[in-house]
């Protein structure tokens, strides 16, 4: 009988012997970024159904929430806003009162060192929910395309009756991230997925001497069905058609590597990939062909797939928590092992808890 001659077991053997070949750097608060959404116009913080334990809070507890994150040791929030006013081009996102310009201000006057990212899109302030400024494709009206809940245009074999206007959104977008700078923002976060955006916005950053406001690239952004409780969360889904026009299509990767060369030609000081479950080969790829500061967003769908998974399977006598936090820790440590260096992620807060009772 022949006996294994390599034993891959004896590294295994107990805890010191795999902590002394472990590979991966263990996770920790610092890789973390935890998001929060700030609403204008209510008083009390709202629940949201499909993510337990995520709100979206009024101006005023911004900061209570913002001290609690960073006493968790977590060093970045990135904000998104629920504005009270949409309209066809996303107004209240540039505006100089606007909720997310207000909470950056709030936080960086009251908890000056955690860094404050700001997501830098048109979704949640346009009235039709796209990421962009819409025009008729020509023979088209446009009060067709503002209609409200109207499924007909662009569903998936037709021919969409309007397109996002690329240069016309990345000039409203440029103006966005200046008004978020001149709020006192660390970083912006461009998501829209447009063309050019992230040279649109430095060059208006600099114009505008900002030139310490850091880009996070969302480079990678796909198409997914995995964002759908942040779309309740942000009040944000498109009215009609999809965002296929402008986020990437999951059958692709060598394209994740060029919009990630792209953002940093353009001025990215970190790209993105997103979402982080079932996209860990585009995370491994980045940082193996770029070795580019990375990081990659576990976005709501995975918040609230992990929630149900707890919830419904209460595994022998170990329970349902035990059960969660084994798993955010394996999936969170596995974004790390990929090449994550930096995890935006919902479960910020509560792994903060669990690696410090560790
Ligand atoms: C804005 C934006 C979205 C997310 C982050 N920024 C939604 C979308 O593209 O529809 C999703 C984040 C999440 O699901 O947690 N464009």
């Amino acid at each position: 009988m022949e006996f294994p001659k390599i034993r891959m077991r004896e590294r295994r053997k107990d805890p010191a012997t795999r902590e002394k070949f472990r590979q991966t750097q263990e996770l920790s608060v610092k890789n973390f970024i935890m998001p929060m959404f700030v609403k204008e116009g209510i008083s009390s913080r709202h629940a949201i159904k499909s993510m337990p334990g995520i709100y979206q809070y009024p101006l005023k507890d911004v900061v209570v929430e913002a001290r609690k994150i960073y006493h968790a040791g977590i060093p970045a929030v990135i904000l998104f806003g629920i504005p009270l006013h949409k309209d066809d081009c996303g107004s209240s996102a540039y505006a100089e009162d606007g909720i997310v310009q207000q909470a950056i201000q709030a936080i960086k006057t009251k908890v000056p060192a955690l860094e404050v990212i700001a997501d830098v899109c048109m979704c949640e302030y346009t009235s039709h929910g796209h990421c962009g400024i819409i025009k008729p494709v020509i023979g088209h009206r446009l009060s067709v395309i503002g209609e409200k809940k109207s499924r007909e245009p662009n569903t998936e074999n037709r021919t969409p009756n309007f397109y996002i206007d690329n240069d016309a959104t990345i000039e409203i977008l440029a103006r966005i991230a200046v008004s978020y700078a001149r709020a006192g923002v660390d970083t912006v976060a461009p998501s829209a997925m447009m063309d050019g955006q992230v040279q649109a916005i430095k060059r208006a950053l600099m114009a505008n001497k900002y030139p310490r406001v850091k880009i996070l690239a969302y480079s990678a952004k796909y198409a997914s069905a995995f964002y759908e409780p942040f779309r309740q969360a942000a009040e944000s889904p498109p009215q009609f058609g999809d965002r296929k026009s402008y986020q990437m299509d999951y059958h692709n990767s060598d394209e994740a590597i060029l919009e990630a060369h792209l953002d940093i030609a353009e001025g990215a000081d970190m790209v993105m990939v997103k979402p982080a479950l079932g996209y860990e080969d585009i995370i491994y790829r980045i940082k193996e062909e770029l070795k580019f500061p990375l990081a990659c967003y576990s976005v709501s769908g995975e918040y609230a797939m992990i929630k149900a998974y707890a919830r419904f399977s209460v595994l022998g006598s170990r329970g349902s928590s035990k059960t969660e936090k084994s798993l955010v820790l394996e999936l969170l440590t596995g974004f790390k092992r990929a090449g994550a260096d930096r995890i935006i992620t919902y479960y910020a807060l509560e792994t903060a808890k669990w690696l410090k009772n560790k």
